[in-house]
């Protein structure tokens, strides 16, 4: 008898569309891990800056993946430190130029192929949320339950807006819709792992919901599929998850 693998949510969708956010809460809802595959494709990019690879150097690329020395650890607050060749990179990888270069290193096969197995790892008692482009199509087909956000790139870009004018940096909105355009176009057009709801995946709208709503409507979704017998005793806001329906 094969064993019983452990429970995963996927939470796929372009950038911008909250579900970093989201997937974090659900986890910490759930008491279940988390899986932030978006966090690993940018720490190589920096590795890649580090180690002065080229961006389109496929094959040093796929070297540098396959001996990544990086780990994620879970910190008591729900957030997780990102050590990267012993140095806490953090907060580092947010910047657009990391997300940008990311999206470059991911859309080669070889680099895909050597983090398969990296982010697979992370499914682990008692539950896995797991957050990116690919995780319901390529990653875990198999989860019980897949959801995809989505929302227009202007309010993807306007989100994003408000977020870094909170950090105090300047940027105007038309670029950022730009970038988030160039980086969809990437995202949706490579080769391998496309950025796709899977067949089976519920797509959420997220244009007027807010993250609360989307979080509500994600645990509902999940008590109604009754598949994971350790979340029925979850309360839920039927008020948000009305809104978000
Ligand atoms: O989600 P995040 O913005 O951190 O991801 C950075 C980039 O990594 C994305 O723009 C995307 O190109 C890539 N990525 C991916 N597959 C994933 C997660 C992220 O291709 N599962």
């Amino acid at each position: 008898m094969t064993p019983q693998k452990e429970a995963v949510i996927t939470v796929d969708g372009a950038s911008g569309t909250g579900k970093g956010t989201v997937s974090q809460l659900l986890a910490k809802r759930l008491r279940w891990k988390l899986l932030d595959s978006g966090a690993l494709y940018r720490v190589l990019a920096l590795a890649a800056q580090k180690h002065s690879v080229a961006l389109d150097n496929e094959k040093a690329l796929n070297v540098l993946a396959e001996h990544l020395d990086v780990q994620f650890i879970a910190q008591e607050n729900n957030l997780t430190r990102i050590i990267l060749e012993g140095e806490d990179v953090t907060e580092i990888i947010r910047t657009e130029k990391i997300g940008n270069a990311a999206s470059i290193v991911a859309a080669l096969p070889a680099v895909r192929a050597a983090l398969l197995s990296r982010q697979r790892a992370f499914r682990d008692k008692p539950g896995l949320v797991a957050d990116g482009r690919d995780m319901g199509t390529v990653v875990f087909p198999d989860a019980e339950l897949k959801i995809f956000l989505q929302a227009t790139p202007e309010e993807r870009a306007m989100r994003r807006y408000n977020q870094l004018k909170e950090r105090g940096i300047s940027v105007t909105l038309g670029d950022l819709i730009e970038e988030l355009r160039e980086r969809d176009k990437r995202d949706q057009e490579r080769i391998v792992a496309p950025l796709k709801p899977a067949e089976d995946a519920i797509c959420i709208d997220t244009n007027h919901l807010t993250i609360e709503q989307v979080v509500e409507r994600i645990l509902f979704e999940i008590k109604r599929k009754k598949a994971f017998p350790a979340t029925l005793h979850l309360e839920i806001n039927p008020i948000l998850v009305e809104a978000a329906e």
